[in-house]
């Protein structure tokens, strides 16, 4: 019977794992042909992804000609880089932009002319969909702390994993 009963804690641990929570996404941008001029419409290629609070965009480029620079929409519109709300080049074409707030983020190549080719780039960032697992570690304002919940679900499992092995030890033992 104890076995029995061990057997079913060792499968529920199982499952817990298999539900791991969402983790953030690094979304590398254009995918294969990255962050280039009149090869791809970064519109386009956002149109069919969500972007939650806590991803990432990762930027790969030709660091000597091209760069990413955040705007407001109406610079972004307009290819306008003297007024940027952040500047993320950081000087090896490979650079991370941290979506950290729910709103719109608009990015735009400066240099060069690469916005005149299309290098320009509006994600829409959304507060996540919220699973099972993540529900019950989320803080009171609902919001993703990744860092916190991810320690949180390390501790649950270390938990749940050792007292299924006591279970079983106990199983054992009878
Ligand atoms: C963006 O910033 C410019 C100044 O650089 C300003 O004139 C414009 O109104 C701003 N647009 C928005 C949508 O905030
Ligand atoms: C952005 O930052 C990089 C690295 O610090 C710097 O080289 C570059 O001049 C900056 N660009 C703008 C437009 O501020
Ligand atoms: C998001 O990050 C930026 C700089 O990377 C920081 O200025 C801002 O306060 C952060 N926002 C939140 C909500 O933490
Ligand atoms: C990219 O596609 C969008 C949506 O179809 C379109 O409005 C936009 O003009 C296109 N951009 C370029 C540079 O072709």
């Amino acid at each position: 019977m104890a076995r029995v009963a061990a057997l079913f804690v060792a499968a529920a641990v199982m499952a817990f794992l298999a539900a791991a929570p969402v983790t953030a996404k690094r979304w590398t941008v254009g995918d294969n042909k990255f962050w280039n001029p009149n090869v791809i419409n970064y519109t386009i290629w956002a149109q069919d992804k969500h972007f939650y609070l806590d991803d990432w965009l990762y930027f790969v480029y030709e660091r000597n000609q091209f760069n990413v620079i955040e705007v407001n929409e109406t610079n972004y519109i307009n290819c306008n880089s003297n007024n940027p709300i952040a500047n993320w080049t950081r000087g090896a074409g490979r650079d991370l932009v941290y979506l950290n707030e729910t709103r719109y983020y608009y990015l735009i190549s400066g240099n060069g002319g690469g916005c005149y080719g299309g290098m320009k780039l509006a994600v829409l960032v959304e507060t996540p969909p919220p699973t099972p697992p993540a529900s019950a570690i989320k803080n009171s304002a609902g919001k993703r702390t990744s860092t916190v919940s991810a320690f949180a679900y390390q501790l649950v499992v270390s938990v749940a994993a050792f007292a299924a092995v006591g279970t079983m030890w106990d199983a054992l033992l009878w």
